[in-house]
């Protein structure tokens, strides 16, 4: 089932239930996304952590990605983001985060993979999991078509992927074309996911991911398939979706639009 969450303000909304989670369980496991979109929710977990309103110091981490090959320590690398972006500014014990080796040797991406998989078991498995969508469709690294019973491995991106990922670096030859990413099947395995998204850039990925066919032409529409996904947007982002009257006359006529499907304005 897909809740939406349309709201002008994703990061109280994302912070909130990622509080609820963290204070419900205190050794949760939370799967965590890099990109521009968590930015804002992250900063609203530091303010909580260092109100002490909340503590990450049981809980476990597992990134989504990483690019291939990085150092950990290059600006670029998704290492460098979580760590200026949430992990440097809360209580985490960082022998409890985990992220894709941007520089295993390629030779050893596919056992890296099994042992990423392995450890995400160990831990006892994603509690809950922070997406982010590409404008592709893309969650993760899992360019379109995925498959949805992929699990961790190594991967090519799409060119539309290099673009937009391009304004973060100085020059568009400098995009790592390959990565590391958590397979569709491994996010799906997570109890819970909460998808992030704002601005007109993703709207179609938006509508298609939550009404469009369940299809691994859209990697992000696997989520329909999951029993307890929220998806918190702006109105930007939500901008093609149809009004919610429209849903539920679909619902009553029997179009094929799924019934679980709620949206909250
Ligand atoms: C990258 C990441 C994805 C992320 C996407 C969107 O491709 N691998 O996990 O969802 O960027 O990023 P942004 O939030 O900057 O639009």
């Amino acid at each position: 089932m897909i809740t939406t969450i349309i709201t002008d303000d994703i990061a109280s909304y994302a912070a909130q239930l990622i509080g609820e989670q963290l204070r419900a369980k205190p050794k949760s496991v939370l799967g965590l996304a890099t990109g521009s979109t968590p930015i804002s929710v992250y900063d609203r977990l530091i303010e909580m952590v260092q109100c002490d309103t909340l503590s990450f110091k049981n809980v476990v981490t597992f990134n989504l990605d990483e690019y291939h090959p990085i150092q950990a320590e290059d600006p670029q690398s998704y290492m460098s983001f979580m760590r200026e972006h949430l992990f440097d500014h809360i209580d985490i014990d960082k022998m409890n985060i985990h992220i894709p080796n941007g520089m295993v040797p390629a030779e050893d991406v596919a056992d890296f993979a099994i042992q990423y998989e392995k450890a995400i078991g160990d831990a006892g498995g994603i509690d809950l999991q922070v997406l982010g969508i590409g404008s592709n469709g893309h969650i993760a690294f899992n360019e379109p078509p995925s498959e949805f019973d992929s699990r961790t491995r190594y991967v090519s991106l799409t060119d539309q992927t290099i673009a937009d990922n391009a304004r973060f670096f100085e020059r568009r030859e400098d995009v790592p074309i390959h990565a590391i990413t958590m397979g569709i099947g491994t996010i799906l395995a997570a109890r819970r996911i909460l998808m992030l998204a704002t601005g007109p850039t993703k709207a179609m990925a938006i509508k298609n991911a939550i009404e469009g066919s369940v299809s691994t032409a859209c990697p992000a529409s696997a989520l329909q398939l999951h029993r307890a996904v929220t998806v918190v947007i702006d109105a930007n982002a939500a901008a093609l979706l149809m009004p919610v009257t429209a849903v539920l006359e679909a619902d009553e006529t029997n179009l094929g639009i799924q019934d679980e499907h709620h949206i909250w304005w």
